[in-house]
């Protein structure tokens, strides 16, 4: 469900027109819908409304200002991955209580300023990552409320690159090793165990990955408690998917993936945390792009489009599908072709699209590229020297600019000369 709709014949972000800011903005540029992010919070955070719970929207996905802020002032805490991640959070204003430090190489140095800032917990992911957290939680005479993270070891059934919980990847501690290293972490200075994490990996479609992980998780907490631990936070990830493809069935509703995590660990008495970052923030967004020319190969056709694989990576990286749809709505009625949607970037690898039946677009149309509002924006990059592009956000007939066109200036004056060439 989202607000990307057509109206009068032309597909609108809310009530504005994308042709308007397109004019306006130029392109290419990212378009976020208030009312899809709101909506999408919302269903997820009602989802769990009879249970204690705190929602900490993972914010790798979209981690610009207004998007934070945006999610805060409904109440979102925030799952951080980086000291760049904790200062975006701190910045818009999020309450550091309601925010969780998950990765495998947080550094001393970040650990401090999680300290200082008196974050809820630390998600630690290794024995010698725990000796870290002590030393520096010590030396500050603080103490780090911590979860350690377990693989489960369970396939979620989703693409390699975003897998985290199988024995083979690099993310938590096995599950046998639980008892020894709660015990450990238990008896070092400034490190307090009061919670448990688990993050199986993203996209993932089918419930039966969760509900198995979930039942280990009941396991393990069941365990814990037994030899003394006081468990009171399991933060169970984030991961759940989202719709890309407009045939295929659509992935469960927060609704049945909320029943599983009822079923699994309900009569255990805690807060729940959950770290959902593309369901919040996936299909609240889309990259407008305009057609630059109709190339007809030799074995088939390109449309050339002014966005390229480093605005958008995920369908190069991740083999990912996303919508795509022309901004005039009676292109719709034109006998398909099928074609690759590719950037002007210089490699093959370089595409949106691939063998795809989309209508015959002419130079200076706008299409969309739906479904991009997570790790869209945040793993562009300036590859061939291209631009960041701009992000808008629109709420209602309004819309504002929330990251500017970076410039050329921007881009090459943080290039320096070595003395022996000024
Ligand atoms: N928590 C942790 C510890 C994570 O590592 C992640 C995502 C999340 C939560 C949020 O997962 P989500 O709810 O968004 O599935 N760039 C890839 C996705 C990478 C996900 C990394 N970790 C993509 O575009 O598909």
């Amino acid at each position: 469900m989202h607000h990307f709709t057509y109206i009068n014949g032309a597909l609108h972000a809310e009530a504005v027109p994308l042709k308007t800011i397109a004019k306006e903005v130029g392109t290419p540029f990212y378009c976020y819908s208030n009312a899809t992010l709101e909506r999408h919070y919302t269903v997820f955070d009602n989802a769990f409304k009879n249970v204690d719970h705190l929602v900490c929207y993972a914010i790798k996905a979209n981690s610009n200002q207004a998007v934070i802020k945006t999610l805060a002032s409904l109440g979102a805490g925030m799952d951080v991955v980086s000291e760049g991640e904790l200062h975006r959070a701190l910045k818009a204003g999020v309450d550091p209580q309601k925010i969780c430090f998950s990765g495998v190489g947080k550094t001393k140095s970040e650990m401090a300023t999680a300290l200082q800032a008196g974050i809820l917990s630390f998600n630690v992911e290794s024995e010698p990552e725990l000796e870290a957290l002590s030393e520096v939680a010590s030396s500050l005479d603080k103490t780090a409320s911590i979860a350690i993270r377990i693989n489960p070891d369970v396939d979620a059934k989703t693409h390699a690159k975003i897998s985290t919980g199988k024995a083979e990847n690099k993310f938590g501690i096995p599950y046998a090793r639980a008892k020894e290293i709660y015990a450990h972490a238990a008896s070092l200075k400034g490190i307090s165990p009061h919670g448990v994490h688990m993050h199986i990996g993203s996209q993932i479609t089918d419930l039966t990955p969760f509900d198995n992980a979930f039942r280990l998780m009941h396991e393990l907490v069941t365990m814990l408690r037994a030899e003394g631990h006081n468990i009171t936070h399991i933060d169970l990830g984030g991961g759940l998917g989202v719709p890309y493809e407009e045939d295929a069935p659509p992935p469960p509703h927060p609704d049945d993936y909320a029943k599983i995590i009822e079923n699994a660990i309900g009569d255990l008495d805690a807060t729940l945390i959950f770290e959902p970052g593309r369901l919040i923030t996936g299909n609240a967004g889309i990259l407008v792009s305009k057609v630059l020319y109709l190339k007809q190969g030799a074995a088939k056709d390109f449309l050339i489009i002014d966005s390229a694989m480093n605005d958008l990576i995920r369908p190069t990286l991740y083999e990912a599908y996303h919508q795509i749809l022309p901004v005039l709505e009676s292109q719709n009625q034109l006998p398909k072709k099928l074609m690759d949607v590719v950037g002007p970037v210089c490699e093959t690898g370089d595409f949106l699209a691939e063998n795809r039946k989309l209508p015959p677009m002419q130079s200076d149309d706008l299409l969309a590229v739906l479904s991009a509002g997570a790790y869209g924006a945040v793993q562009s990059c300036t590859y061939n020297t291209r631009l960041l592009i701009p992000e808008v956000l629109v709420k209602g007939d309004k819309y504002t600019v929330i990251r500017p066109r970076q410039s050329y200036d921007d881009l090459i004056d943080q290039d320096q000369i070595p003395d022996w060439l000024a």
